[in-house]
């Protein structure tokens, strides 16, 4: 799908909210999830609450039919209050502590991951019965945004947890997650095959696993374009085929920004305007605090769109308001900017519904956390 934030654009034009903000189109999300299932017609959807937990973004979802993959008790709570059914919650955080597993037990969540001995131990005394799919880590490098070795156990351990989960009542299953911003389409495939050895290894053992949880990571377009969602569809499918001959799975899919991004766009006003050892600086009202964390690293480049200069262009550093050091946005990646650019003209950061307003903090600064207005159907503004 190709994104189109003419809509957003005329609420901000007829609006004029004070920036930063974000406005999402909550028709756009509803878009964007017939796509995802239309891609994947048999896998039960999960939608990561994470990469915007807006509660008018989540009504959009549960309108079309989607469930949640929720990260602790809060978004249990939230998706429940926005009318989710605790049937299509899955708890997809392996980071958990035993009264946050009884907590969402007793909201009726019957969907974990796991990827740890004392973890599966808890999930076997406060979610019993509970279907609990085994995290394996992969080798899969061209994330933008890795979880590096924080997640999942290696290949090897899987086995040893799915005796021990079904042991203990649970029902075992696999997951897997290649990585957020994942733009090689094969790393599913290194993942389903990793899945497909380790259910024939089970099998032979008498363990009967059902479920394969695929995880999120779809990428969305930035300033590099990336594979359409039917290219990760097909070659899904094929790896499902190829590696699950006889039967394949029951499939869980995990997406979070592919859902949400296209649906955004964030409007920022400049600061400051500053030559510095020989650069010109770009100090916004939108930094690492307030909505761009995913730009630490410089691992999310978005698309900067000047709204009022115009004219030539020239290098910039961009960074953030805040007095911290880090407040840094991007003086690697190269940007160039109107040489126009003053205190505020304002700029646009289309494809920014997902992991912007999540991620910002409460007050640092005395800066308040990036405000969100939906507009569409299931709009609030
Ligand atoms: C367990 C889990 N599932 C799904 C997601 C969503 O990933 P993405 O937004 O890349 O689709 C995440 C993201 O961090 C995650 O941690």
């Amino acid at each position: 799908m190709c994104a189109d934030f003419t809509r957003i654009r005329r609420f901000l034009a007829e609006r004029e909210p004070p920036t930063p903000c974000l406005v999402v189109d909550t028709d756009v999300v509803a878009a964007r999830a017939r796509e995802f299932r239309a891609a994947f017609p048999d896998a039960l959807i999960r939608y990561a609450v994470k990469a915007n937990p807006a509660p008018p973004v989540l009504d959009a979802l549960v309108a079309a039919g989607i469930g949640f993959d929720v990260a602790g008790p809060a978004e249990v709570g939230l998706c429940l209050g926005r009318g989710a059914d605790p049937a299509d919650l899955a708890y997809g955080n392996p980071i958990k502590k035993p009264c946050d597993i009884a907590f969402a037990f007793g909201r009726g969540v019957r969907e974990f991951t796991s990827d740890a001995a004392a973890d599966v131990d808890h999930l076997g005394r406060h979610a019993p019965g509970s279907a609990v799919s085994i995290r394996v880590v992969l080798d899969t490098p061209d994330s933008a945004t890795p979880f590096g070795r924080k997640f999942g156990c290696a290949p090897a351990e899987a086995l040893d947890l799915v005796r021990r989960a079904a042991a203990r009542g649970l029902r075992p299953g696999l997951a897997f997650h290649v990585g957020s911003q994942q733009p090689d389409v094969t790393a599913w495939e290194t993942g389903i095959a990793t899945a497909a050895k380790l259910f024939a290894e089970a099998a032979a053992e008498g363990v009967a696993m059902t479920r394969l949880n695929l995880g999120g990571g779809f990428a969305t377009t930035h300033r590099t374009a990336v594979p359409p969602l039917a290219a990760y569809a097909a070659t899904i499918e094929a790896a499902l085929g190829a590696y699950f001959p006889a039967a394949r799975p029951e499939l869980l899919l995990e997406p979070g920004r592919v859902l949400v991004a296209d649906a955004g766009l964030l409007r920022t006003e400049v600061v400051l305007v500053a030559p510095r050892d020989g650069r010109r600086w770009v100090y916004l009202d939108i930094g690492r605090y307030n909505g761009l964390a995913e730009a630490e690293n410089e691992a999310i480049a978005y698309r900067f769109e000047p709204v009022d200069a115009a004219g030539p262009a020239g290098p910039v550093v961009l960074a953030g308001p805040t007095c911290d050091g880090d407040d840094v946005l991007y003086q690697r990646t190269p940007y160039e900017l109107p040489l126009s650019l003053r205190t505020g003209d304002r700029l646009d950061l289309p494809g920014t519904g997902a992991y912007t307003a999540s991620y910002a903090s409460v007050g640092f600064n005395g800066i308040e956390p990036l405000r969100t207005y939906c507009i569409g159907r299931w709009g609030d503004a």
